[in-house]
């Protein structure tokens, strides 16, 4: 019998069994690279930036989403793949967010979404847990509130802070939540989360303290280099190879080196 994929289930119950391994992905040929070597693949809103050159995830829309949730689940067949909700398409009402879960869950088929908010949104998680669509939930630095928070700097250096956190973590986890990205925020803050909450943590510039990391990909590959925030460690440098292969190409096209005869197709002769 086939393998099946993994299912959010299983991504919760990895917690105090194994560290659990995330990226994001966004394309088919991506995913299918990827798929044996994670446990599950986010279809991260930061495709806006990565993708599409936008200075924000604010103006990501639910099509996006849709249509490379679609490409990633081409792309694979093991990997959980959980697909971010957009700004705009579920903070309105705990109604709102159902029907565009259900809409994304229905046209690409995969297991589980993700959305952005702390205690305000714990009445939204519960509801959507309970209707059939499991949430992973997103704390600590939520690039969406980017027009209110007006930055991207780590959080949880002073009490305030560090309590708003701990609140919305904790409030997650109760709503129902298979387990909790936290975003930016100092190592004994995700340690002392990791350990309260009954959800495995996943950790994107949150220290080895969460039950998990998720990157983006295009900052792994080494493709994004205009700035290298403190958490990203490139695992490859593939900008500089991208760079080559489009300078030799343009050369051997001046030149006429390439195509080639190989490349080339002739009638048959006889
Ligand atoms: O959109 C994204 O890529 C994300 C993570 C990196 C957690 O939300
Ligand atoms: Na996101």
């Amino acid at each position: 019998t086939a393998k099946r994929r993994l299912a959010p289930a299983d991504i919760k119950a990895l917690k105090g069994e194994r560290p659990i391994v995330s990226l994001t992905a966004y394309t088919t040929p991506v995913a299918k690279l990827m798929d044996q070597h994670v446990d599950f693949m986010l279809v991260g809103d930061s495709l806006g930036m990565v993708l599409y050159g936008l200075d924000s995830t604010v103006g990501v829309t639910l099509e996006m989403m849709i249509a490379h949730g679609q490409a990633v689940m081409r792309g694979s067949s093991n990997a959980c793949v959980v697909v971010d909700l957009p700004f705009g398409s579920y903070q309105q009402s705990k109604e709102q967010a159902f029907a565009t879960a259900a809409r994304v869950l229905k046209e690409t088929g995969c297991s589980a979404i993700k959305l952005e908010g702390g205690a305000e949104m714990a009445e939204t998680v519960h509801f959507l847990t309970q209707r059939g669509i499991p949430v992973l939930g997103h704390v600590g630095l939520m690039p969406q509130l980017i027009n209110t928070t007006g930055g991207y700097r780590s959080l949880g250096r002073n009490d305030k802070e560090v309590d708003k956190i701990r609140k919305d973590a904790a409030a997650i986890d109760d709503a129902g939540a298979f387990a909790i990205v936290i975003e930016g925020t100092v190592e004994p803050l995700a340690r002392e989360i990791t350990g309260a909450v009954k959800v495995p943590t996943i950790g994107i510039g949150a220290s080895p303290a969460c039950d998990g990391q998720v990157l983006v990909v295009d900052d792994v590959l080494g493709i994004f280099t205009d700035f290298k925030p403190r958490f990203v460690k490139h695992f490859a440098n593939l900008a500089p190879l991208m760079s080559e292969a489009f300078a030799t190409y343009a050369q051997e096209v001046k030149a006429r080196s390439f195509p080639g005869p190989e490349h080339t197709f002739q009638l048959k002769k006889g």
